[in-house]
Parts: structure tokens; sequence; C-alpha cells
């Protein structure tokens, strides 16, 4: 299957501000419900402790991704100091401040837009992209990890998204979910309730960019050949695919960080 870089709804200018943010909101809600992402728990906690950094950078949050489920789990492993700071192109404030004051402090927030490709350089931490990395063509793709690395700071890009025929099939099934649990996502909104029992928008929208996210995830040698691009000789490169022990999709990933220098005497 060749990798098809059709558009995704949310993502589009045009497409409502409000809409977004409840697409987003639902995605943050599936993947902390589902703990989709606790597989890369030990992962992230390797990198962090490779790179002893006190702050995750997350990139392309939405509407807080898989945080309130994974900062606990982190901070339970000895990293109780460790804060995350949820960015975005275009910040979902509610859904931050939200996951902020649930998080008793450990979330925070930048308000202002912040674009993969471009972090702001007073943003020093470890970068990390959940269900967000397919959103760029190859040469954007290369762009935010040489961000990355001219910035001298750490990047973990995590997907469950799979251009495999199974995954699009699950993504039939992910899209059903919001009827089940949509009166449980905070903020509460009527018209959250509404565009999905009334007038079922935000099932149809998830469905069709779930199908075109996977057509569009990276696989391992394409990403090889992205990162065989990058002026980056001193990083240090890690990908593979993390086995969910509860038999759901695997999340593949890809890690990079300053390769630690060796003391000669
Ligand atoms: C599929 S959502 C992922 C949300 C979240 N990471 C999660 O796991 O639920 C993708 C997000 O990427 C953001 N985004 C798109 N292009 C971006 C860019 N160039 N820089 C930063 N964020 C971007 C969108 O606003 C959207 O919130």
């Amino acid at each position: 299957m060749r990798r098809a870089h059709l558009i995704e709804l949310h993502e589009q200018s045009w497409f409502p501000s409000f809409l977004r943010d409840e697409i987003t909101d639902t995605l943050q809600c599936g993947m902390n419900r589902f703990r989709a992402y606790a597989p890369v728990v030990p992962l992230l906690q390797n990198v962090l402790d490779a790179t002893r950094s006190p702050l995750i950078v997350d990139m392309c949050s939405g509407g807080g991704g898989p945080w309130l489920d994974l900062s606990p789990r982190l901070q339970g492993n000895a990293r109780a100091s460790l804060q995350i700071l949820l960015t975005d192109k275009y910040p979902n404030l509610s859904a931050f401040q939200s996951a902020s004051a649930a998080s008793q402090n450990h979330i925070a927030f930048h308000s202002a837009p912040v674009d993969a490709t471009n972090v702001p350089p007073e943003l020093r931490g470890f970068r990390t992209m959940f269900t967000s990395f397919h959103h760029f063509r190859p040469q954007e793709a290369r762009a935010v990890l040489q961000n990355a690395v001219d910035a001298s700071q750490g990047i973990g890009i995590f997907e469950i998204t799979r251009r495999a025929p199974s995954t699009i099939a699950c993504m039939f099934l992910w899209a059903l979910l919001p009827f089940l649990f949509t009166p449980w996502i905070r903020p509460f909104r009527w018209s959250r309730l509404l565009c999905t029992y009334v007038l079922p928008i935000i099932p149809l929208v998830l469905l069709f960019d779930g199908v075109v996210s996977c057509l569009r995830t990276y696989r391992p040698q394409e990403l090889r050949e992205i990162i065989a691009k990058l002026s980056a000789t001193e990083y240090q490169w890690e990908m593979g695919e993390r086995a969910n022990p509860r038999g759901e999709v695997p999340i593949a990933y890809l890690i990079g960080y300053p390769r630690p220098k060796i003391l000669t005497m």
C-alpha cells in the first residue's frame, strides 16, 4: 500500500474551529480512556533518563493527547518533578485548561500557536508528538525533526495509526466509540451531543480522518529515508513498533536525541 497524502478535514484552516476542538477533545478522551499509548511509557522513561530532561514539550497536542494517562505513570516511575507543556498550531485552550486542572499542575500549556516545524527556541525540553507525524509531508516531517536537532532537543514520535488494512478496519470501530463516551467528555458542551447524536458530524469526521491518517502514516523505511537527509551527525535514532499487550494495534515510534558525550581521560 503506497503512502497517500490526502487531506484530513480537521486540519484544514477552513474547518470550523469549534468542530476541530470537538474532534481533538474526542481523540483525547478516547486515547486516555483506552490507555492507547501506555505501552510507550518504558520508552519515554528510558529517553528521559538518557536526556535528563525535566520538561516535555508536546507538539500537536490537540485536546491534550494521551497525557492525562501517561503523566501519572511517568510521575509514579520516580519522575515526580516532570512537567508537560502542551502546544499546538491551533491551541484548544479550553481542553488545555481542563487537562492542566485535572493533572494537579503537572501539565501546563502554551497559549500562543506553536508550529511543530518551527518551535520557539525558549521552549526547551524533550519534544513529543502523538498521532500527528502523519500530518506532515516528507519535507515538513524532515523540518519537524531538523528543528529539534537544530535546537539540540530530543524528540519522540508515536503513531497508533498504520498503513495496514486491519488498522483501517479498526477506524470504523473507533468512529462508533463517541456514541458510547461522548457525555463524559470534558469540558461538557451541548453542541458535542448535538454533533454526535443528532447530526453525527463528529463520528463521520473521525472516520474519514482516521482512514486518511492510516493512509498517510510513514513506514519504518520511509522514516529512515527522512532521517538520512537530516544534518545530525551527533544524534542517536531508535525506531520500531511497541506491541500492545492487550492485543490491540501496535504503536510505531521514532526517538532521537543528542548522542551522549563520551568523556576521554
Ligand atoms: C490528530 S490531532 C492529534 C492530537 C493529539 N496529539 C492527540 O493525540 O490526541 C493533530 C493536531 O495537530 C495539530 N497541527 C496540525 N499541523 C500542525 C503544525 N504544523 N504544528 C503544530 N500543530 C499542528 C492540529 O491542530 C491538531 O490538534
